[in-house]
């Protein structure tokens, strides 16, 4: 691991360093859920797992009618299996913000990683269309992969 890998995990909280999934250190934990990959991955990949904490997971999956201005809800049974799967495959924070964020590309280490100039790099790119759309930069996003490639 390089020393900007190692603060990454820092700021992943620690999800990297120590890995949810033991047999590989540099990956992000994916969705290998399928029903939370088919039914998240509709309109946008599905965001790998390990890169929002559980109570962000729960806020996300509790206001699906109102998803990013969309309507993304599904059947409350569908609902309730896949909040379960990411809530219990990511880390919790010890303690939570009042509202925690739903957007990976909200937070510090992102907008670290990623600066301003990216980000309208995204915006006006046609093809892309929002930092949002991880894969246009990153191929082995939906995989955990975030390599420099
Ligand atoms: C009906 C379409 C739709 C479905 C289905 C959907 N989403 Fe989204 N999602 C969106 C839109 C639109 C955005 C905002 C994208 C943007 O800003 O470019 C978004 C953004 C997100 C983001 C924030 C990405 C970022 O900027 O960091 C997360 C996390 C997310 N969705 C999780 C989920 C999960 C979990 C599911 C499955 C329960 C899901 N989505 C299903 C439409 C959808
Ligand atoms: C417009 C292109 C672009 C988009 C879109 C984008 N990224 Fe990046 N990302 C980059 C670049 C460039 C870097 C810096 C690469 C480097 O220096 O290794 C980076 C760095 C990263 C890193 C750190 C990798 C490392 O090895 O330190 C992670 C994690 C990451 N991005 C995740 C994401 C996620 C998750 C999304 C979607 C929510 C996303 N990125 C969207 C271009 C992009």
């Amino acid at each position: 691991m390089t020393t900007r890998r190692i603060l990454l995990a820092t700021a992943l909280g620690v999800a990297l360093a120590t890995p949810l999934s033991a047999d590989d250190n540099e990956r992000v934990r994916p969705v290998t859920d399928p029903l939370t990959r088919a039914e998240c991955s509709a309109c946008h990949m599905a965001y790998p797992v390990g890169l929002l904490r559980s109570q962000s997971w729960e806020r996300i999956m509790g206001t699906l009618s109102d998803h990013f201005g969309e309507d993304a809800s599904l059947d409350p049974a569908s609902t309730e299996a896949i909040r379960a799967w990411l809530v219990n495959n990511s880390r919790p924070y010890a303690k939570p913000p009042a509202e925690p964020p739903m957007r990976i590309s909200e937070l510090r280490w992102f907008k670290r990683e990623h600066g301003s100039r990216l980000f309208t790099v995204a915006r006006v790119s046609k093809g892309i269309g929002s930092i949002s759309n991880c894969q246009a930069c990153h191929r082995g996003a939906e995989q955990g992969l975030f390599e420099d490639d």
